[in-house]
């Protein structure tokens, strides 16, 4: 069986619908019958959140795995929708800075048996540049960069840009790559928006800029009550555009 492919969904900038976007598409994968695992690198810990996953005092988390108290696998939390597993960060998690290597994540997926445990795994990451987003970008195959189509977010991409290439420069990945840009919140009727989104596909290459998803309410309530929002809304926008940016991402992932 073909090994699992390694998404992570990241920006330097915060609020630029990471998480959204990590939710829903972990929950649309999953949906179309794919064994989706999700983890959760940011300690703000959204993504139990956004899944309505309760959290459990103590519990193993990816904090505690990277910092070496538990196996990936101890952290795993299955089914909390069907077909998708999801290994929670821990907000009130105290990190020592004991450790913690940038490579502890890739190894611990491919050692602990991980891959062939699921088709996709998607990595969700603090806007912060840490040890988690490291072993984020250390451990993924693609890359796939949600922006807000606005003034600041072309320098957020390009400062994101510098980071991936270090990582794959320096011999830590070199089989990363950037799947693509995804404008989120977007509304190509304001000029900004269309602006902005022409900038990065100049910057680097229309084939790389995916179709976004619109501005739309029901994202913020799904995520309010604990739902992807294709369970919260399923006919709205929001849940059509992802649909249509999990198609894009399966398309893309040969041709980069
Ligand atoms: N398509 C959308 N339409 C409307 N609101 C959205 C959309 N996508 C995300 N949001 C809202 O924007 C806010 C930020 O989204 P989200 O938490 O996913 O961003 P983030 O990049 O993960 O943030 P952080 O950097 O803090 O981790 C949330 O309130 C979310 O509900
Ligand atoms: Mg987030």
């Amino acid at each position: 069986m073909a090994a699992a492919r390694i998404l992570v969904i990241t920006n330097r900038k915060g609020g630029t619908g990471k998480t959204s976007m990590a939710v829903n598409l972990a929950s649309e994968y999953a949906a179309r019958g794919r064994r989706v695992l999700l983890i959760d690198l940011d300690s703000q810990s959204h993504c139990a959140v956004g899944l309505g996953v309760p959290p459990v005092r103590g519990a193993a988390s990816a904090q505690s795995f990277l910092a070496g108290q538990n196996s990936l696998r101890d952290a795993l939390r299955l089914q909390v929708l069907p077909g998708l597993d999801l290994v929670p960060a821990d907000p009130l998690f105290n990190h020592n800075g004991s450790g913690d290597t940038s490579t502890a994540l890739g190894v611990a997926l491919q050692a602990e048996g991980l891959l062939e445990d699921y088709d996709l795994v998607l990595l969700d990451t603090p806007p912060s540049l840490d040890g988690l987003l490291l072993n984020a970008l250390c451990a993924a195959d693609r890359v796939l960069v949600p922006f807000v189509p606005h003034f600041l977010s072309g320098e957020g991409v390009r400062q994101l840009a510098r980071v991936i290439f270090r990582v794959a420069s320096r011999g830590m990945n070199d089989k990363l790559k950037v799947l693509g840009f995804v404008p989120v919140m977007l509304d190509t009727r304001i000029g900004l928006h269309r602006e902005v989104c022409e900038g990065l596909g100049h910057q680097f290459g229309r084939n790389r800029l995916l179709p976004g998803i619109r501005n739309d309410i029901r994202v913020a309530e799904a995520f309010g009550r604990g739902k992807p929002v294709r369970q919260h809304a399923a006919h709205c926008r929001a849940a059509q555009d992802f649909a249509v940016v999990a198609d894009a991402i399966d398309r893309m992932w040969v041709s980069v």
